[in-house]
C-alpha cells in the first residue's frame, strides 16, 4: 500500500496540462488547452484540457476524465502504477506501508517473484528451443508455418516448443538456482521416484508440445498451454498449467495484454474459445481479440475485459458444445452490465479457420453483418424449424426473460423487453409481468452476488421509468457542480436555515429513500453521503484522488462541454444553466423528482392490488401520496 501522504504530495504536484503534454502537443485555448486526440488519427483537434479543473475530455471518442484516467488509457496504469510513475517525474519518494506485512505475507510475495522470473525464463527457454535446434524448427516451427502461423506471430505470442527431453527444462532452471520445491510450485516441473533415492528426479510437465505462454493483463508470463502436434493420439489434446500461486486459470485471458490497447481503441472486445482463434484473428489485423481458453468464462475474466470496454461479440464454433458455452456467457455478461453481441460461424469452422485467408474487412464486414444481440440469437437457435409451435414460442421466451432478468440496470432491462414483444408480437406488459416473475425469484446466481440483483420494484410502468431516469440525471449533475454551494432558506415560520446545495439533494434522496437507477448514480450518491458525514468536501475528494473512469468521464463531460438543455426541455425541465440559478434549479428538480416518486408508488400500490379491494391502510398512504403531490404541483406553480 503507497502511503497516503505520498498520494497527497503527489495530487498536490500535478499539473494536468504538463503530463498530458507530454503525449499530446497542446494548445492554449481562452481558458483550456486544445490539441489532437492521442486515441484517434484526426485532422482537428478535438481533446480538450482544463488546467482550472484538472480534467480532459476528448470530444473524438466522448472520453474523459481526470490524471489517473488519463494514464490508465494511455498506458494502462493501475492507480498505484500512476501515482509511482507521477512521483517520479516530480521527484516525490513514494513511501509504502511495509510495517502491515508479515513475515509470512513477505514470503508469499518472494515466492511470487521467483514464480514470475521462472516463467520468464521457461517462456524464453521454450521459444529457443522451437527456433534454435534442429528438433524444434523441424517439428514445431514447421507446425506452425504449415497452419500458416507466420514468424511475426510466433514472436508476438512468444510461441515455444517443449522438446523430447524428459527434464531439459528442469536442468535449465537447476543451474539457474531455483529450489526442487519452488520448481514444482510452478507447475512446470513434477517429481516422481521415491524421495531420498537415485530414481527421485524431476521431469518436464511440457515435452513434445508446441507452447502458449499466458500472460497477465500487464504482460507477465503466469502459465502456459501446451498442444500435441500429432493427431489422433491418445493422449489430452492440449494441456495447461496446473493452478499455482500466480496462474488462475478463471482469472486470465489468452491474448489480453497483446489485445488489451487495441479493445480499447475499437471499444468492443472479440472472445473466441482457443489459443489457434487469437493468434489467427491477431494476424488477419484483428488485434482486440482473446480467448477464455477452455475454460468456462468467469466474473473475473468479464472484469478484464470490462476495464477496456463494455461491448463483448461472442465468436464461438457453430457446434453444440460452442453453442451451450455461448448460452452460459452471455448470461454472465449480462449480469455485468456488459454489451453482447454473438455470432456463430457457419459449418464446421471456428475463427481460425474462417479467418485464414481473408483480409481484416472482409471479417469485420461479416462480423458486423451476422453478429446478433441476444434476443435474435437465443430466438434463432431456440426456434430453428419450431417457429410455428406455440410451446415452444412459450419456452423460448422464458429462455430470453431468464436473460433479461440477469440485466441490472433496469432501463436496459425495458428495452430488451419491448424488443421481445415486438420480436413475438406480444403485448409488453404481459412479457413485464413475467418478467416481475422471474426476478422476484432469486437465482443462485444472483443470491452469491453483491446483491447486483435487480429489485422487483425497479420494474414498473413504461413511460414513467424515463422521467425518474432523466432527473435522476439531473440531480447527479447539479451535485457534481455545485454541491459545495450555500443555500439560504427562510421557512414559513421564518425560521432561516443554512444549507448547501448538496445536502438539499442528499436530504431529499435519504427522505425518500432513494434507489437510484443507474449504478454510476448511485456511487456518486453513496460517496456523496460518505464526505457529507466525515465532513470532507466532496469536491477535493472528485477532483483529487476520484479514480472511477466513469465518474471521472462523466465529470469532464459536464465541466467541459456547453451544458445541452435541449436534453432535459424535451421533459419540460426548465434549467437555466447558470450558477445564479443553481439554487432554483435544484429546488425544481428535487420537486419534479419527488412527483414522479408519489407517481410510481401510487401505481406500485395499484398494481399489486388490481386484482382484488386495496386494504384501508393503502388507501390511506395513496391518499396521502395524492395530497402531497397537490402541494407540490402548487409549489412548483408558484415558481413560474
Ligand atoms: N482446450 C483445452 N483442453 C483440451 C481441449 C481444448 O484446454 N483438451 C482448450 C484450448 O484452450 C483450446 C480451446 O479449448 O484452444 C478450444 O479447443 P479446440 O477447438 O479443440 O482447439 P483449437 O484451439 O481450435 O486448436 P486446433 O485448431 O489446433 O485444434
Ligand atoms: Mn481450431
Amino acid at each position: 500500500m503507497i502511503k497516503q501522504s505520498t498520494i497527497d504530495q503527489v495530487l498536490s504536484a500535478v499539473q494536468l496540462e504538463e503530463i498530458i503534454g507530454e503525449y499530446v502537443s497542446l494548445k492554449k485555448a481562452g481558458a483550456n488547452y486544445k490539441g489532437l486526440s492521442p486515441f484517434k488519427q484526426e485532422k482537428t483537434p478535438s481533446f480538450v484540457v482544463s488546467p482550472a479543473k484538472q480534467c480532459w475530455y476528448d470530444f473524438s471518442m466522448g472520453k474523459g476524465g481526470n490524471i489517473f484516467t488519463f494514464l490508465k488509457e494511455i498506458e494502462h496504469f493501475s492507480f498505484p502504477e500512476a501515482i509511482k510513475f507521477l512521483a517520479k517525474k516530480y521527484g516525490i519518494e513514494v513511501e509504502e506501508d511495509q510495517e502491515e506485512l508479515s513475515s509470512e505475507q513477505i514470503a508469499a510475495r518472494d515466492e511470487k517473484e521467483q514464480l514470475f522470473k521462472i516463467h520468464e525464463i521457461a517462456a524464453r527457454w521454450f521459444h529457443q528451443q522451437m527456433m534454435e535446434t534442429e528438433e524444434g524448427k523441424s517439428i514445431a516451427l514447421g507446425y506452425f508455418l504449415q497452419r500458416g502461423i507466420t514468424l511475426e506471430s510466433v514472436t508476438k505470442f512468444q510461441l515455444g516448443f517443449g522438446t523430447e527431453m524428459w527434464d531439459g527444462l528442469y536442468k535449465h532452471l537447476t543451474q539457474l538456482g531455483f529450489s526442487d520445491p519452488i520448481l514444482e510450485k510452478s507447475g512446470l516441473v513434477y517429481f516422481s521416484g521415491e524421495k531420498g533415492t537415485d530414481s527421485y528426479s524431476g521431469k518436464d510437465r511440457f515435452r513434445e508440445r508446441i507452447m502458449f505462454p499466458i500472460l497477465s493483463y500487464s504482460g507477465r508470463v503466469l502459465g502456459f498451454g501446451g498442444r500435441i502436434m500429432k493427431n489422433n493420439v491418445p493422449v489430452a489434446k492440449y494441456i495447461n498449467s496446473p493452478e499455482s500461486p500466480i496462474y488462475h486459470k478463471s482469472d486470465v485471458l489468452f491474448g489480453i495484454a497483446q489485445a488489451r490497447s487495441s479493445i480499447t481503441k475499437n471499444d468492443v472486445c472479440y472472445l473466441t474459445e482457443g489459443y489457434m482463434d487469437v493468434i489467427a484473428m491477431h494476424q488477419t489485423g484483428i488485434t482486440n481479440t482473446v480467448s477464455s481458453s477452455g475454460t468456462a468464462l468467469s466474473v473475473a475474466q468479464i472484469q478484464l475485459i470490462k476495464r477496456l470496454t463494455r461491448n463483448v461479440s461472442i465468436l464461438f464454433d457453430g457446434d453444440e458444445a460452442g453453442i451451450k458455452a455461448s448460452f452460459r456467457s452471455i448470461d454472465l455478461l449480462l449480469e455485468e452490465a456488459m454489451n453482447v453481441r454473438v455470432l456463430l460461424f457457419p459449418d464446421g469452422h471456428d475463427p481460425d479457420s474462417f479467418v485464414r485467408e481473408k483480409s481484416s474487412e472482409e471479417v469485420l464486414e461479416f462480423i458486423s453483418s451476422h453478429q446478433m444481440d441476444f434476443i435474435d440469437f437465443k430466438t434463432q437457435i431456440l426456434l430453428q424449424d419450431k417457429a410455428d409451435d406455440p410451446l415452444e414460442r412459450g419456452k423460448c421466451i422464458q429462455d430470453i426473460l431468464s436473460s433479461i432478468a440477469k440485466v441490472p440496470s433496469a432501463l436496459q432491462r425495458e428495452l430488451f423487453v419491448q424488443k421481445t414483444a415486438r420480436t413475438f408480437n406480444l403485448a409488453e406488459e404481459n412479457i413485464f409481468k413475467e418478467l416481475a416473475q422471474k426476478i422476484a425469484l432469486p437465482s443462485p446466481s444472483a443470491t452469491k452476488k453483491h446483491n447486483k440483483a435487480p429489485k422487483m420494484d425497479i420494474v414498473e410502468k413504461r413511460p414513467r421509468v424515463e422521467h425518474l431516469l432523466v432527473l435522476e440525471n439531473a440531480l447527479v449533475e447539479l451535485l457534481l457542480k455545485y454541491s459545495s454551494k450555500n443555500i439560504h432558506i427562510i421557512e414559513e415560520d421564518g425560521n432561516e436555515l443554512n444549507s448547501t446545495l448538496g445536502e438539499e439533494i442528499l436530504d431529499h434522496l435519504e427522505e425518500w429513500e432513494y434507489q437510484p437507477i443507474v449504478e454510476m448514480n448511485h456511487l456518486i450518491f453513496k460517496e456523496a453521503k460518505e464526505c457529507n458525514k466525515e465532513n470532507k468536501s466532496f469536491e477535493s475528494w472528485l477532483y483529487g484522488e476520484m479514480i472511477d473512469a466513469e465518474i471521472a468521464q462523466k465529470l469532464a463531460s459536464i465541466n467541459i462541454t456547453k451544458y445541452e438543455l435541449s436534453n432535459w426541455e424535451q421533459y419540460q425541465i426548465h434549467i437555466h444553466g447558470e450558477e445564479e440559478k443553481s439554487e432554483e434549479n435544484v429546488f425544481e428538480v428535487i420537486n419534479r423528482h419527488k412527483r414522479e416518486l408519489i407517481l410510481k408508488r401510487i401505481n406500485t400500490i395499484k398494481e399489486r392490488f388490481k386484482d382484488s379491494e386495496i386494504p384501508e391502510e393503502e388507501k390511506k398512504t395513496i391518499m396521502k401520496l395524492i395530497k402531497l403531490k397537490i402541494t407540490i404541483d402548487k409549489d412548483m406553480h408558484r415558481v413560474h
